[in-house]
């Protein structure tokens, strides 16, 4: 099957300063990838470049096999590419339900959108009337998602989602990722730390100072090689 989001010798560059050196990547439907690498590697441009809110110096991003390089990021958005930030991205200000609420801009009704998100995770209709900002991180996690699944998401990019987290809630967080792929989404995922994301990932890439050094199953051998470049840090 072919790749739905296709990153192919993608350069990318803050001013004179280029940060990626030809990555390639592919996700296909159904797929989960890991994207894993030590701080500074370029992860988070990778990501940046694949909902095409960072632009590409030079190499191709394909998505359903048509090359989209320079496309308006809403235009990919609409599209079906959600990128969910490291930070949660929600309105910690607003409630819940209003976080939810805002998500009608994409032309889905509100009671449909509630409706997706209070059945993937019945904690969020818990919490619908509270402050986001109040919530657990890993409940500010899952209402990230929910805000994403509002999308209906074909691709979903996710950057350090475990961040902060009790190694039990980024378990139950992946475990819901897993699903959310398994329905038809190619995901995306960008970790520092390996543990928790090599157990849902069907391929993992390690990204070491803009360039894939290593792609492949998550077995032994690549955590091994995580374990090198970690230098003592659990994979
Ligand atoms: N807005 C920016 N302006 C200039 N340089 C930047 C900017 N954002 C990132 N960089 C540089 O680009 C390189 C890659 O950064 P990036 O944020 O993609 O890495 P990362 O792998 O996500 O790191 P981390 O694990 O710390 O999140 C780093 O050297 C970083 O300093
Ligand atoms: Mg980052």
């Amino acid at each position: 099957m072919t790749a739905l989001l296709e990153l192919s010798a993608i350069r990318a560059a803050y001013d004179a300063i280029t940060v990626l050196h030809g990555v390639d990547l592919s996700v296909r439907v159904g797929e989960v990838v890991a994207l894993l690498g030590p701080n500074g590697a370029g992860k988070t441009t990778t990501l940046k470049v694949a909902a095409g809110v960072h632009p590409v110096a030079a190499g191709a991003l394909r998505l359903g096999g048509r090359t989209v390089n320079g496309v308006d990021p809403r235009d990919l958005a609409r599209a079906g590419v959600c990128l969910i930030p490291e930070g949660r991205g929600i309105f910690p200000n607003l409630t819940v339900r209003d976080n939810l609420l805002m998500m009608s801009f994409t032309g889905r009704p509100v009671a449909e959108i509630e409706e997706i998100a209070f059945a993937r995770f019945p904690i969020v209709a818990q919490r619908a009337g509270q402050t986001a900002g109040t919530l657990s991180g890993g409940e500010q996690q899952m209402l990230a998602l929910a805000r994403g699944l509002a999308t209906d998401p074909a691709v979903l990019l996710l950057d350090e989602l475990s961040m902060g987290l009790a190694p039990l809630v980024v378990k139950r967080l992946y475990g819901q990722v897993a699903e959310i792929a398994q329905q038809g989404v190619a995901v995306l995922i960008v970790e520092q730390f390996a543990a928790a994301v090599l157990e849902i990932a069907d391929t993992a890439a390690v990204l070491v100072r803009g360039r894939v050094e290593h792609h492949g199953p998550p077995d032994l051998g690549l955590r091994n090689q995580l374990a090198t470049l970690y230098l003592g840090s659990a994979p």
